[in-house]
């Protein structure tokens, strides 16, 4: 069973993220992470409990990580998943989990020193928490058997600013030390395909677990309006986390291409934004796979069933 460490900032999209890469029964989850990102890390660690409590998986360790950006002061996304994180669902719960002692970077390191070329690591927050083992342990980046990252966009505009994607724009600081750290293989999940998977009230329709779907149809009410609004379209959620997870766990749901690519971080209008150098000007090698097509129906089939197990 592929050995994977989730690392999140959760949020409304990393915890439909965490329900997938739980109930899909494939991945051995040797532990979560959490970050700041969407909110701060005492409510990203807060809401990843509450998620592992929903759905009885209370024996996966939780560790807690980057308090702030490598560089940069924090910047919320309240907008789009509200104070709380989570569209103001299991506001009332009180998780049992305790956290585990440490600090996550620390944890990455460690669980990959301890079982080389085996661990995958599936980042759907800021890339804070691994650009941090990076400078710690130099060797990492060898001994990773893949990274798999949602964040970026090389083909769409962007959703935080018109440039950038959140993740990006976070950290970029981070961004770029995991770009260029050298992983054996570093996949980017983007908007390029996040953007294109919309999960409606017709998908919700079909989860038949009554207490996922309860939480499911909350978390997602406000995230489905502001969807409509701000992209003046019909109601839906885009399962950017969730997309990434499963790009990591089942094999068929993309296509990618090998490019270079990089990101801003010295930019007044460009923060954050990833530049991908689709005709090698750079002349570098690449340095990742980039996602570009996506089947969208397959990957919400998947994702549908599953969290109906
Ligand atoms: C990403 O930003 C966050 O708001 C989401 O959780 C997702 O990881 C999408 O741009
Ligand atoms: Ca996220």
């Amino acid at each position: 069973m592929r050995q994977i460490i989730l690392d999140v900032d959760t949020g409304i999209d990393d915890a439909l993220g965490i329900m997938l890469a739980v109930k899909s029964g494939i991945a051995d989850i040797v532990g979560i992470t959490t970050v700041s990102g969407n909110i701060s890390i005492q409510t990203a660690t807060l809401n990843t409990c509450k998620i592992l409590e929903l759905i009885h998986a209370q024996d996966i360790p939780v560790i807690q990580g980057a308090v702030h950006p490598v560089i940069r002061e924090p910047r919320y996304e309240h907008a789009v998943h509200g104070v709380d994180g989570l569209g103001g669902a299991l506001k009332d719960m009180t998780p049992s989990i305790e956290l585990r002692d440490g600090f996550a970077p620390d944890f990455i390191i460690q669980t990959v020193k301890e079982n080389p070329g085996v661990i995958t690591l599936i980042m759907t927050g800021p890339l804070t928490n691994l650009a941090l083992a990076i400078r710690k342990c130099a060797e990492l980046p060898e001994l990773v058997d893949e990274v798999v990252f949602m964040g970026g966009a090389v083909s769409v505009t962007g959703n935080i600013t018109p440039a950038a994607e959140f993740n990006m724009f976070a950290d970029p600081e981070a961004a770029r030390i995991v770009f260029q750290a050298g992983f054996k293989k570093l996949t980017m999940v983007g908007l390029d395909v996040t953007s294109k998977v919309l999960f409606t009230d017709e998908h919700i329709a079909q989860l038949t677990n009554p207490s996922i779907k309860d939480y499911v149809a909350q978390s997602l009410n406000d995230y489905m309006d502001r969807h409509a609004r701000v992209y003046d379209t019909i109601r839906a959620s885009l399962l950017h986390d969730p997309l990434a997870v499963g790009i990591a766990l089942y094999s068929g749901l993309v296509t990618t291409k090998a490019y270079h690519v990089d990101i801003e971080t010295n930019s007044r209008l460009c923060d954050g934004q990833t530049v991908c150098d689709f005709h090698n000007s750079w002349e570098k090698s690449p340095n990742m796979d980039v996602c570009i097509e996506v089947d969208s129906d397959a990957f919400l089939k998947v994702f549908i069933d599953t969290l109906n197990k």
